[in-house]
This record gives structure tokens, sequence and C-alpha cells, in this order.
């Protein structure tokens, strides 16, 4: 399976911080914010992953990522000329995708959870089709929602109704199989002008192949596209990194226990950022396992 990374957009709500950097750059609390969407991709055990990126921002990322290698990854690169909808992510990483099945994560979305890990390789297994995530929120209307019925089987989906049917809103982490292609390729853009996930979802839930997984108790998902949510997001990470003692996004860690980097490298890693306590976390775990 491989891994998108859709790190593109304008980030106009986040204006003026975003005016000279792109969105998924900003530090949130301790590390860059695409470190969290990508944690997700490496927790699915996810190790070929492509940044979507503006034409004036993609290099940033190679200088963050490079080849990938640093966390045992593959990355590759591509640009999104302009902010023309998530589901453009299939059109240019098409040849990225080839043959296999895909993850796409959005570029300002946090999820944290015990049971993230299980959930993910539940979906993993799950042999053709498509999978979302559902997160049930006060405001669903501004999100895509998704209604369920009473055995937990999506019945339908909406793009910010103004009347929602549920509170499950369709959080920014989409499975697919390999026909998801085809049907970014068959999709025309919506009356905003972008080519819509939700029309990918659409397709899915038509042909009786979409599932949803609901993140209820025991999960937070934060995406930080305002300043109040991206604020929230880096207390969120610093109270849990400081007060559980782990670290939420640790690429290094994830890339250890996924067998992506040897024990050797993780230490590298953690001393080369010694003088954080980010740094110091790697090291003490390397530590715990040698
Ligand atoms: P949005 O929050 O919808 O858009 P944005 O990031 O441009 O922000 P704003 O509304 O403040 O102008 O995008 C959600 C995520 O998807 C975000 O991580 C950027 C990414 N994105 C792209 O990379 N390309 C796109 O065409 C779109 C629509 C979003």
């Amino acid at each position: 399976m491989k891994g998108i990374v859709l790190a593109g957009g304008t980030g106009s709500r986040l204006h003026p911080a975003t005016l000279a950097v792109n969105k998924q750059l900003v530090p949130v609390y301790d590390k860059p914010m695409i470190y969290y969407p990508v944690s997700v991709l490496m927790q699915a055990g996810i190790d070929e992953i492509l940044i979507i990126s503006t034409p004036d921002d993609l290099y940033n990322y190679v200088s963050l990522f490079g080849n990938g290698s640093g966390f045992g990854l593959t990355m590759s690169y591509a640009v999104q000329p302009y902010p023309e909808g998530l589901a453009q992510a299939f059109i240019i990483g098409r040849d990225f995708v080839g043959e296999d099945s895909v993850a796409l994560v959005l570029g300002d979305n946090i999820f944290f959870g015990a049971g993230l890990h299980d959930m993910l390789a539940r979906t993993r297994s799950r042999p053709s089709g498509a999978t979302i995530f559902a997160y049930a929120v006060d405001d669903p209307e501004r999100y895509g929602v998704v209604t369920l019925d009473a055995t937990g089987r999506p019945v339908h989906l909406a793009e910010k109704p103004a009347l929602p049917q549920s509170r499950w809103a369709v959080t920014g982490l989409y499975f697919y199989d390999n026909r998801v292609l085809d049907i970014a390729a068959g999709i025309k853009p919506s009356a905003r002008g972008e080519l819509e996930i939700t029309d990918i979802n659409e397709a899915y839930l038509r042909a009786g192949d979409l599932h949803v997984e609901c993140m209820s108790r025991g999960y937070t998902w934060l995406d930080m596209g305002t300043h109040d949510s991206l604020l929230e997001a880096g207390e969120f990470v610093r109270t849990i990194q400081k007060r559980q003692g782990q670290l939420v996004a640790g690429l290094e860690e994830i890339a250890f226990q996924q067998g992506f980097i040897s024990l050797a490298e993780l230490s590298e890693r953690g001393a080369a950022l010694g003088k954080t306590d980010y740094g110091r976390k790697l090291l003490a775990i390397a530590a715990e396992q040698a």
C-alpha cells in the first residue's frame, strides 16, 4: 500500500501566519505540522509516501524529509499547481500509486488514540473497497458528513450540508483500493470548482463498498486550519508529551517500531536532536531497547 499526504492549499484561514510559509510547515508544539499526518501513514505500516504541495512550497518538504531514509521511508514529491480539490491527489499521484492500494491523509489533521494502531491494521486488512474515518462533532455542517444505519453501515454522504443528518464528520484520512484512480479520473469539479473527495466516497457507497470506522471515545481528531485549532493542537501535544511521557508523532520512534530503521539509526537521530526533549526521548527509547 502507498501513502499520499496532501500538503498544499492556501492556508488563508491562518493568514498572516501562513502568508510566507506553507501551513503544513508551521510548528505544532515541537515539530512541523506534517509530522502528524505522516505518523498516521507510518502507523499503518506504509513506508512509500508521496507528498503533494504547491509549486512554491514543495522544496521545503524535500529539505525536511529528503529521500526519507532518515525515517526508513521512501519519499516522493509532486506539485499541485492549484488547490483544485482533495480528489486531485489521485490524478497527480496516479503513477506513484501504480497497481497498489492507497491511503490519503490531509496535511493538517492530527489523529491520536490508543486504539488507532488496531484500527489502522483492521482497515489495511480489508482486501478491497474504501474506508473512511468518522468523528462525532458539534458542528457537522463544516465537514463532509456520513449517516450510518443501526448496524453502523453508511447510508448517506453530504459535503458541508446546511442541515446535517448526523454528527459524524468525515475526517481527513481515507483508504482506497486501486479503483480510486479511475474513479478520481472520472469525476467533475463541484459548484465550488473542486474535485471533491465526497464524490469518490459516494461512488464507493453506491457500489456497497464503503466502510466507516467510527472514532468514538478514546480518540482525538483535530484539524489545525484556524488560529485557535492550531493552538489547541499544540497544547494537546504538549500535554500528552509532558504528562504521559510519550511522543505524539515521534516519526523515528514509529519507524523503529515498524522495523523501518535500526536501533543504531534511532540512537543517531536522537543524538542529532539531543538539545530537545524530542531527541532525549528518542535516546531514552533506544536505551530501553538496547
Ligand atoms: P483546507 O483546509 O480545505 O484548505 P486550505 O489548507 O487551503 O486552508 P484555508 O481554507 O484556510 O485556505 O484543506 C485541507 C487540507 O488539504 C490542507 O492540509 C491543505 C490540503 N489541500 C491541498 O493540498 N490541496 C487542495 O486542493 C485542497 C482543497 C486542500
